[in-house]
């Protein structure tokens, strides 16, 4: 692409001796000096402690948190989204060291470049004519889209192709190139016409911030809503993000970023002053819009239409993406009530909404076990075969093997909960009073409210009770607390379920009506199989854990005293697991 690297280790050379890093790098971080270097909090990831290095000895900057790190290049193409060359262009101004690249890369990037202007020039044209066409102007407006807006994103309106062809000539550009662009249509009478004509257009960028297309919507009930550009030199829509130019600061700023289907529904949410977001225009996402969003959020939301086409998406999505998971790195799913996709729901709602939607959003992993389950006749005898096959298939399509192992372990675990809750609501004898409000890890909060209610249970379990960990975190985190206050006091504590009455309202509410549900009336002993049971429900995970790894220890094992005594482990395991299981089946 580049000369050679002789010529731009040379304009390196040139740009270090010049410049100094910490300048460059401060004018976009804050950055302190300590020792021989600069620190200062990392654009590149959320971080509350500074671990972002800027070494103007070495001329390289690193992060010890999330490992970016290099030069003065690597920094401001990654900073600003520039592809190399525009970086290179980009140091050369700032420093005023000129770099000049090879000459061939130029004749080859003439087509590029000529195309680049003629959208340039087009874009403009159609932001023109929205002004001057009112019907168009009304339109648009009638969605609710502000003045501001319209300039931001540059909406605009494609009149008769004719018009656009002259305005083109004008700008000096040749016919025959005109009507080899996208921008024209051939029919079958040879005749042109326009791709975008009559329609509202959106100028598409490339994450190097050149127009690389449009997206034009129909005014009038045109059975094909949008068309947009064809696939091109340019115009890749794997490759692009609607929105990410205009949003990027936002997106920095919040480091959180949503992913929508929509021009109208990112450009809705802009105008309701919620701007981290972009748009796939559509509901594939490619690994290259995956990759982009998590060089600016850990964990992206995706926000796809409220309708089944959007569920089924999101569905395809959370598949997909299994692929290029690593650690640390994930997708969250929001669902939008009512069939709304994000345009409608905030034309009804306020900021604080949508916002609020993040509450109830979906883990990926929550997800891909919700689409195993869904997809389960549970009526059959085969059922449990099926999970296994359905939560390898997952499995086997993560490829990090940390990731994979944790998968493996969290939908396991769903899977022995699932069966369990499945066994016993089918036996539970209290099945005549309905559970209508649909209440999230009962089995948790019922031994949560067990464990607080009866203090008694704690000491006389004491050793399964630790055993178990909740997959919720909230009330994980509680229960350790609980359990905290218990040793430090000796068994004497002073939680009462009245104290999360204003801290977790919700969980309070749950937690009376879970009482009220399953416990009230119970008598003592009644009360204390019922606490056995869900212990033993909520232990189940981690015996059959434990028991894998005592098996493959077994397997591997070439000691045969060490493996009797696994053996011995394993069986007392096994036997313990049936019991439980057993229980259940009752
Ligand atoms: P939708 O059909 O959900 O459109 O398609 P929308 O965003 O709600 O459109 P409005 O509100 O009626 O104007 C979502 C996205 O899918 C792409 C477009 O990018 C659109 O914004 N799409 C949809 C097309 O490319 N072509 C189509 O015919 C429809
Ligand atoms: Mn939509």
């Amino acid at each position: 692409m580049i000369k050679n690297d002789n010529s731009i280790n040379e304009f390196l050379n040139q740009v270090n001796n010049k410049v100094r890093l910490s300048d460059f790098i401060g004018q976009f971080v804050d950055l302190t000096e300590k020792g021989n270097s600069f620190v200062g909090k990392c654009p590149f990831h959320n971080e509350n402690t500074p671990s972002f290095n800027v070494s103007n000895d070495k001329s390289l900057f690193h992060c010890f948190g999330c490992k970016v790190g290099g030069n003065i290049l690597n920094f401001i193409s990654k900073y600003k989204n520039l592809q190399f060359k525009e970086a290179v262009r980009y140091i050369s101004n700032y420093s005023g060291i000129p770099f000049i690249f090879d000459e061939k890369r130029i004749k080859t990037n003439a087509e590029e470049k000529l195309l680049f202007e003629l959208l340039n020039h087009t874009n403009h044209f159609f932001n023109q004519q929205l002004k001057q066409n009112s019907f168009a102007y009304k339109y648009i407006k009638s969605r609710g889209v502000s003045d501001e807006a319209i300039s931001t994103f540059e909406i605009g309106f494609s009149p008769d192709h004719n018009l656009l062809v002259n305005y083109l000539e004008s700008k000096g550009f040749n016919l025959d190139h005109i009507k080899k662009t996208d921008l024209l249509i051939k029919n079958k009478q040879n005749d042109f016409f326009g791709r975008f004509s009559n329609r509202v257009t959106f100028p598409i960028y490339n994450f190097s911030n050149n127009i690389v297309g449009f997206g034009g919507r129909s005014i009038k009930n045109s059975k094909i809503k949008y068309i947009n550009s064809q696939e091109n030199i340019v115009f890749k829509k794997s490759q692009i993000l609607y929105g990410l130019k205009q949003n990027l600061a936002h997106i920095r700023e919040e480091k959180e970023v949503y992913l929508v289907e929509g021009y109208m529904d990112l450009i809705k949410l802009y105008c309701s002053d919620i701007k981290n977001v972009v748009s796939s225009l559509g509901t594939t996402l490619s690994e290259v819009q995956l990759q982009r969003m998590w060089n600016y959020s850990d964990i992206p939301y995706v926000c796809f239409d409220g309708d089944s086409a959007g569920i089924n998406a999101t569905k395809i999505i959370s598949e997909k993406v299994l692929k290029f998971l690593v650690p640390g790195k994930s997708l969250k799913f929001i669902q939008i009530p009512d069939n709304n996709d994000p345009d409608s729901f905030i034309q009804e709602n306020k900021k604080d909404d949508f916002l609020n939607l993040k509450i109830t959003s979906k883990d990926l992993s929550t997800l891909v076990w919700d689409n195993i389950q869904d997809s389960i006749e549970i009526n059959t005898p085969e059922f449990l075969a099926i999970i296994d096959e359905k939560i390898n298939d997952m499995i086997s399509k993560i490829k990090h093997p940390k990731v994979s192992k944790e998968y493996l372990r969290f939908l396991r675990s769903k899977k022995d909960n699932f069966i369990w809750e499945k066994n016993r609501i089918k036996t539970s004898k209290s099945n005549k009073t309905n559970v209508e409000v649909f209440i999230e890890n009962i089995n948790e909060k019922i031994f949560l409210l067990m464990i607080i209610s009866e203090k008694d249970y704690v000491s006389e379990f004491q050793e399964e009770i630790f055993q178990v960990k909740l997959l919720d975190n909230t009330l994980e985190e509680l229960k350790n607390k609980i359990l905290k206050n218990l040793s430090d006091q000796q068994l004497i504590y002073s939680w009462s379920v009245n104290d999360f009455k204003d801290t977790n309202p919700k969980l309070f509410n749950e937690i009376n009506e879970l009482e009220r549900v399953h416990i009230k009336g119970l008598k003592e002993g009644e009360k204390k199989l019922f606490f056995k049971q869900i212990l033993n429900n909520l232990r189940l995970p981690f015996l059959v854990d434990e028991r894998k790894i005592i098996q493959k220890e077994i397997i591997e094992s070439s000691d045969n005293v060490i493996s009797e005594n696994l053996l011995k482990r394993y069986n007392k395991l096994s036997n313990e697991i049936k019991n439980i299981r057993n229980k259940d089946l009752e």
